[in-house]
C-alpha cells in the first residue's frame, strides 16, 4: 500500500543521494514529500502533519514537531546521533525512531584526521608544522567512527590507543588499537584526542577543565561528536592558562566567536558542520534510512529502533 515519506533535511543531501532515494520510493510505490534547506519552523511543522515515515539529518524533532504529526509511524535519523529527536515525545505517540548506524562513520573520521592534518600544519600558515607519523592518538568512544579513524590512523604511522568502558578489550585489541583502563592515562599520553561520544547526559561536558588540563604539551582535540561533550568553559579557562593546546572542532560551540577572539588559530571550527557531508555518506546513510522504512512497513523490521 502506498505510503506518504518525508525527506526533511535543513542540511540537504547530495542530489545523486535524493536521486536514489526517489528511486527506491517511485519503485515501491510510495509517495516523496521533499523538504530540503527550510529556513523557517513552520514548514518543518506543515510538512509532517500527514507524512507517515520520515527521513531526517540533524533536525530538530522536538515535542512541538511531534505533536503536529498525524499519521507518522516512524522517524529515521539518517546518520548516527539521535539526540535530535525527542524519543520520549515519539515514544509516547507510538512512532518507531531509528537510526542508521555506521553508513556515514568513514566521511566523519576522514574529516577527523584532515582537521589533525590542519592543525599539524599549522591551518597551512606556510610555516614549520609537524607530521602524524609516529604520534600517539587517543580515540575517545570507540564506535564506528572511532574505528575508521583508528584504521586510518594506522595508515599514517600513528601509535593508536582508546578509551571506551562499553567496548570490551578484545574487541579494541583485535584493530591493533591498546585499549586503556582510564581516560586519564589517555589525556596524558596522547598527541592528538579524537572525540567519538555520543551526547547523553552521562557524556555532556565530560571533557572538562580537569581533563584538558592534564593533556601532553602541545596536544590537540578533535571534536567531530558533539559540543556537547566539552565543556566550553572549561576548555576556555585551561586554555587561558596553557598557551600549547590546541582545539579543531566540526561541531560548533556555542562560544565560538569568543573562543576565536581569545585563542586566534589555535581553534578551528569548520563553517558549518560537515562530518557527514560527502556524497558517499549521504548516499550510504540515505538509501539505507528508506530501505529501512521499506523493511518497518513491508516485514515490520524494527532491527534499528533507537526507542524499543
Ligand atoms: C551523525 O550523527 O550521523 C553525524 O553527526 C552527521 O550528522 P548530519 O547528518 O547532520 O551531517
Amino acid at each position: 500500500m502506498s505510503k506518504k515519506i518525508l525527506v526533511a533535511t535543513e542540511k540537504p543531501f547530495a542530489k545523486q543521494a535524493v536521486v536514489e532515494i526517489s528511486e527506491i520510493i517511485k519503485k515501491i510505490g510510495y509517495e516523496l514529500t521533499l523538504l530540503e534547506s527550510y529556513k523557517d519552523k513552520q514548514e518543518l511543522l506543515d510538512a509532517v502533519k500527514n507524512a507517515e515515515a520520515m527521513i531526517i539529518r540533524s533536525d530538530k524533532i522536538t515535542e512541538e514537531v511531534i505533536a503536529e504529526m498525524e499519521e507518522m509511524k516512524v522517524i529515521v535519523r539518517a546518520g548516527a546521533g539521535y539526540d535530535n529527536i525527542d524519543l520520549k515525545a515519539a515514544t509516547a505517540k507510538n512512532i518507531v525512531a531509528m537510526n542508521t548506524p555506521g553508513q556515514n562513520s568513514n566521511a566523519v573520521a576522514e574529516l577527523a584526521i584532515g582537521m589533525m592534518i590542519y592543525l599539524a600544519r599549522g591551518q597551512f600558515n606556510g610555516k614549520a608544522g609537524s607530521e602524524l607519523l609516529g604520534k600517539t592518538i587517543g580515540i575517545h568512544a570507540y564506535g564506528n567512527v572511532g574505528r575508521n579513524v583508528a584504521r586510518i590512523a594506522h595508515g599514517f604511522g600513528m601509535k593508536v590507543v582508546a578509551f571506551d568502558p562499553y567496548v570490551a578489550k578484545e574487541v579494541i585489541e583485535k584493530d591493533g588499537v591498546t585499549p586503556l583502563d582510564t581516560v586519564e592515562e589517555m589525556y596524558e599520553t596522547c598527541d592528538y584526542i579524537s572525540l567519538h561520544l555520543p551526547s547523553i547526559p552521562a557524556t555532556q561536558r565530560f571533557v572538562n577543565y580537569k581533563l584538558i588540563k592534564i593533556m601532553k604539551k602541545g596536544a590537540a582535540i578533535i571534536n567531530t561528536a558533539r559540543k556537547e561533550v566539552v565543556c566550553e568553559d572549561g576548555l576556555s579557562m585551561i586554555f587561558s592558562e596553557r598557551d600549547d593546546l590546541k582545539y579543531a572542532s566540526d561541531v560548533a560551540p556555542v562560544t565560538k566567536d569568543e573562543l576565536i577572539e581569545k585563542f586566534g588559530n589555535r581553534v578551528y571550527f569548520t563553517p558549518k558542520k560537515m562530518g557527514a557531508q560527502t556524497l558517499e555518506a549521504n548516499i550510504n546513510a540515505g538509501v539505507a534510512a528508506i530501505q529501512q522504512i521499506i523493511n518497518y512497513f513491508e516485514k515490520n523490521d524494527t532491527t534499528f529502533q533507537v526507542n524499543k
